[in-house]
């Protein structure tokens, strides 16, 4: 008898509930007798005990949906250690939930901030395995994340319903993607949606190369620029503000967002006209693709054998086409990120789109 934790952390995906179907079905296909504890809403079910037993039956029918049955919240790591408003020592509390109810393993899905945690409860002593889940793809240790290709088609979706309306209307189009601190997300829907300016995190732009790169479209003959803005694109001014300079700034932001202030200047220093689309949470939503419905599921799959074995304090991710397990004390707060020098970014150059740099 094997008695399986579960929960999911963080910002929801597509796939998420794919994937807990594959640990379930892997275990039971096993012939394993298997409890499922679901902690709901993230870490704080565990923190509270507030917890589901699951049955076979929860787990039908749902590699199709989007979201996670077990719902999910944000609980960052920098507070784990602080006790809560009743003096709450969170770590200990899930710790006792853990042993209280004498399970085997956690099996946690999440992104950054959620492999931090598990990182912790790991060296606190409890047997956990994770699963690689978010938009931004910005997981180390991991090649491909689930959520990402889901989200990556409905970024692109937007782009292409942006790009027959631009074509009638000679004007400047900025779809805002999601990513405040990696520009995967933008760099792949950008490229899939033949945006010709793309701006990411990792590359600063400068609004003067922006406007030129506009200006030499139009010379061209082009009557539209549609551009793929990250939500954490960044200029190459402020990107030589210290931290504490750049949160300064932001203070007295007045713009709902990057692209409106990106629009701004264009519009001041071109006369251009510009408007914005932001699909926000809209790529975070709806079905899994079906490529992130069979990841999920081999991932899922891949972490019920790990559990069969006994074999924990892993990350089950995908490297080099293979699905590979990753010690989680490495993959802990590390973040994967677009470098300027990487190959797809040489190759979006040598066919013409603009970074702004
Ligand atoms: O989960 C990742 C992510 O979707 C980022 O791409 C985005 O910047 C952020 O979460 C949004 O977070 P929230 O849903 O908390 O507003």
């Amino acid at each position: 008898m094997k008695r399986i934790g579960m929960l999911t952390s963080g910002g929801d995906c597509q796939a998420l509930n794919a994937a807990m179907r594959g640990v379930v079905k892997c275990l039971s296909c096993s012939g394993e007798d298997v409890e499922i504890y679901g902690f709901l809403d993230g870490y704080k079910g565990l923190i509270y005990g507030d917890f589901r037993m699951l049955t076979g039956h929860d787990f039908a029918g749902i590699l199709t949906k989007g979201g996670t049955i077990l719902g999910s919240s944000r609980t960052p790591f920098k507070l784990m250690r602080e006790p809560d408003e009743n003096g709450l020592d969170k770590v200990e509390a899930m710790k006792q939930n853990y042993y209280k109810l004498k399970l085997d393993c956690m099996v946690i899905l999440g992104g950054n901030g959620t492999h931090k945690t598990a990182n912790l409860l790991r060296e606190e002593g409890l047997n956990v395995i994770t699963l690689p889940k978010t938009i931004d793809n910005d997981l180390w240790g991991t090649d491909m994340t689930f959520g990402f290709q889901s989200a990556v088609n409905i970024a692109t979706d937007c782009i292409d319903c942006i790009h027959t309306t631009a074509s009638s209307h000679a004007r400047i189009f900025i779809v805002e993607v999601m990513g405040h601190k990696v520009g995967w997300l933008t760099l792949n829907a950008g490229m899939a949606g033949g945006a010709d300016i793309i701006l990411i995190p990792e590359i600063p732009y400068d609004i003067n190369k922006v406007i030129k790169a506009i200006n030499e479209r139009e010379a061209r003959g082009s009557r539209f620029t549609i551009m793929a803005v990250a939500e954490g694109a960044i200029s190459k001014d402020d990107a030589k503000l210290s931290k504490k300079e750049y949160k300064k700034k932001m203070e007295n932001y007045t713009y709902p967002s990057v692209s409106y202030e990106i629009a701004d200047k264009i519009r001041k220093k071109s006369g251009k006209d510009v408007r914005v689309t932001v699909p926000g949470h809209t790529q975070r939503g709806g079905s899994p693709c079906p490529y992130d419905r069979v990841f999920a599921t081999r991932l899922g799959a891949e972490a019920g054998k790990l559990i069969l074995k006994g074999e924990y304090g892993f990350m089950v991710g995908y490297k080099n086409r293979e699905v590979v397990k990753v010690s989680l004390e490495d993959v802990a707060g590390k973040l994967k990120m677009v470098s300027p020098d990487a190959t797809i970014v040489k190759e979006a150059k040598m066919v013409g789109i603009s970074f702004g740099d």
